[in-house]
């Protein structure tokens, strides 16, 4: 059945310190409504709409760029919970089949959580899932009378009979889209907080005979961020679950709590991950691959065989095929380094395409950029590139070509050839011992 997804993210964040919304912040390398959004990609979705209000020119525009079907709609003033959902409204008009709201700050909400919320629709017309609360602190409570949920009550609301329940109220509800529509629609402000609460849609369904029921899932899921603090005990936890899953799959972590993954980090089975590495989103990286100590990876593809580092950095765009081999302080940009191909040492490769077996010598350079423009720089299967040539771009490099090491290649360079691009070494006899006598001379004559 075809479901739709409100996602909130309207509110301010305070409690952040921070000039960024507070869903733009970083968790696992992408915003936190980046996590939302990934729990929103259900194989039966229909719409998936944003509601943002602080900030939302800037996070309307990060929602786009996540996924250009979103519907971003405005919550231009934070009433509540039940106003922000109400406002996704006329985004769902006419919509068939439920609807499920979920925070844009609490980003680990997995989908077979989803999954089980949308199965207990079958018996249920609201379905809120909850969780049992080590600490149930401020969190809405979960009152119920056996399976039946018959309301939430919200903490500033709650006597202290109530706040004594720990089954807590995650925020995350599902329902069929006109009905939610219908119930957040007919919610009042009557409470502690005066503001409209998504929660009271529990006793309004009851009241009108419908049944509501709650979905259990582990507190650590419902987890939401609102300090910079817990963004980092988040952080903490992602890391420690992405290690683990890493392991689980095969993967060989020398020292894994050294080692820090993206949301979309991929690694493939029997590949080795030396320790400090640090992967930055769009990370791919093949069976059979090695990453080496202290390498940083981001946006990139290391194919099965492939070595890389240690200290490499992989920058986005670069490719790395079958046993291509990059070495200690290097960055590749933007260049496919293909099979075989190998540039161990002090290198700088932006822009360009190493032919398969090439061999770029220690401390060269794709002299890519002329302070406007980026060039490429193009190097033929095989060739062999001098240690400490500038290859200024726009270049080719011939298939089997040479240049000679200290080279500034302007030109390009034919298969086969030999390319030098250097002034040629003059020797002077014996001027190394009379340039320094005269120099000392020079000094004694001072200090008398
Ligand atoms: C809410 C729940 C509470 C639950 C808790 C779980 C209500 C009334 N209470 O409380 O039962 O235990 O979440 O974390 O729903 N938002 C808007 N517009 C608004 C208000 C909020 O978009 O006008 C968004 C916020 O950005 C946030 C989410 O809704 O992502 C929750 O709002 P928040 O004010 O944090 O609710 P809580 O008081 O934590
Ligand atoms: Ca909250």
């Amino acid at each position: 059945m075809a479901v739709s997804i409100i996602i909130l993210a309207a509110g301010q964040g305070t409690r952040m310190n921070s000039e960024r919304p507070k869903v733009l912040h970083a968790l696992g390398g992408a915003p936190l409504l980046a996590h939302a959004m990934r729990t929103a990609e259900l194989e039966a979705l229909e719409r998936l709409v944003v509601v943002v209000g602080h900030g939302g020119a800037e996070v309307g525009a990060a929602a786009r760029d996540l996924n250009p079907d979103v519907a971003v709609v405005e919550q231009s003033e934070q009433l509540g919970t039940a106003h922000a959902v109400l406002q996704a409204a006329p985004a769902l008009k006419g919509v068939k089949g439920d609807a499920i709201v979920l925070y844009a700050d609490t980003p680990f909400i997995s989908s077979d959580t989803i999954a089980a919320m949308r199965r207990a629709r079958d018996r249920h017309a609201v379905v809120v899932l909850g969780f049992q609360a080590a600490d149930p602190a401020r969190y809405g409570r979960l009152v119920t009378d056996g399976e039946t949920l018959e309301r939430i009550v919200e903490f500033k609301d709650a006597t202290e009979e109530e706040r004594a329940i720990t089954l807590c109220n995650s925020g995350v509800v599902c329902a069929d889209a006109a009905l939610l529509m219908d119930l957040v629609g007919s919610v009042g402000n009557d409470n502690a907080a005066g503001e409209y609460y998504l929660t009271d849609i529990v006793s309004l369904a009851r009241a009108r005979g419908l049944s509501a029921g709650v979905v259990l899932c582990d507190e650590a899921e419902t987890l939401g961020i609102n300090t910079r603090a817990e963004l980092a005990a988040a952080e903490a936890g992602f890391q420690a679950r992405a290690r683990a899953e890493a392991l689980e799959n095969g993967v060989t972590l020398i020292a894994p709590e050294t080692i820090f993954f993206a949301y979309d980090t991929v690694v493939g089975r029997d590949a080795i991950v030396g320790p400090n590495v640090v992967f930055g989103p769009g990370v791919t990286v093949e069976s059979g691959a090695e990453i080496r100590a202290f390498c940083h990876l981001e946006g990139c593809h290391v194919s099965q065989g492939a070595m890389v580092g240690p200290f490499a950095r992989l920058r986005p765009g670069a490719e790395l095929a079958e046993g291509a081999r990059v070495g200690n302080f290097v960055e590749i940009k933007d260049a496919l380094v293909d099979a075989g191909a190998k540039v161990n040492h002090l290198s700088y490769v932006g822009n360009a395409h190493v032919g398969e077996r090439a061999n770029v010598g220690a401390g060269t350079v794709t002299v890519n950029y002329d302070g406007v423009n980026k060039h490429r720089t193009e190097i033929g299967a095989g060739a062999f590139v001098g240690s400490g040539t500038m290859l200024v771009a726009p270049l080719r490099v011939g298939a089997g070509a040479m240049t000679a090491s200290g080279s500034v290649i302007t030109s390009d360079v034919p298969a086969d050839a030999l390319a030098v691009g250097r002034a040629r070494q003059v020797v002077k006899e014996g001027f190394a011992r009379r340039f320094f006598e005269k120099l000392r001379a020079a000094r004694r004559d001072k200090e008398v």
